[in-house]
């Protein structure tokens, strides 16, 4: 199917506005891009933070798959603000304990955000007690070829309205066919994560071409 005819497309001017008026990040959300880059440790893009912060809003409940540093996580709990709670998943203490130190410094209760490490589909299987639910968000950006599977395990742990968030379902042009996969890579999972999505009517489902593709599902109430 064809897509909506765009006579115009936004340039950097238009880009470099949008950052002038979203002002700059928070500063401890500054500090860990500095971190990140150098250390090729991988982190949402920020206006993909920016969206998951404003997603995030009124949604007191959040689960995220693949915390890193936690600069995502960051971007959640200020967009939820001070009643929100996150559980977060990734079997990589040292990034986390270094997530937990900046999360620290940017005024985050330690008990609103809970850490479990390990790997996510063991901890949804062996059923700890925080990934019970009900959750308002959930945000997956871990392991691409695990993505379906982390769509299965958290649905039945969405409440009505929840939104699923995925991060890098473009997978820099591989999802769609625009540039080359390689078996295992994760390619045939992220088509199909977006694939049952907008086919299942339960959810209303978009993509977002920002950063490395912004997957966005609300489940019907
Ligand atoms: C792309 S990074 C997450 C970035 C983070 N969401 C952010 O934007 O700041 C992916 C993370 O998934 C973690 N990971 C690897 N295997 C995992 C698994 N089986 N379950 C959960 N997380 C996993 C890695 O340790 C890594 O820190």
């Amino acid at each position: 199917m064809a897509r909506t005819d765009r006579s115009w497309s936004p340039g950097d001017a238009d880009l470099d506005w949008i950052e002038e008026i979203a002002g700059a990040p928070h500063p401890v959300l500054l500090e860990m891009e500095a971190a990140a880059g150098p250390e090729g440790i991988p982190i949402l893009n920020r206006d993909s933070g920016r969206m998951l912060a404003v997603l995030a809003v009124g949604r007191r409940r959040a689960v995220e798959v693949g915390t890193a540093i936690g600069y995502s996580t960051l971007w959640t709990a200020l967009g939820q603000g001070e009643a929100g709670t996150i559980v977060t998943i990734d079997p990589d203490r040292d990034r986390t304990d270094r997530a937990r130190a900046f999360w620290r410094k940017a005024g985050v209760a330690d008990s609103r955000i809970a850490i479990v490490n390990a790997p996510a589909l063991d901890a949804f299987a062996a059923g700890e007690p925080e990934l019970t639910g009900p959750f308002d968000l959930a945000f997956i950006d871990a392991l691409k070829p695990e993505y379906p599977a982390y769509l299965d395990a958290l649905r039945p742990r969405l409440a009505p309205g929840a939104l699923v968030v995925a991060d890098n379902v473009l997978w820099s042009g591989r999802t769609s066919g625009s540039r080359p996969a390689r078996d295992g890579d994760g390619t045939a999972e992220l088509r199909e994560i977006c694939r049952r999505l907008a086919d299942d009517r339960d959810f209303a489902t978009t993509i977002l071409p920002i950063g490395d593709g912004l997957l966005v599902a609300a489940l019907r109430a």
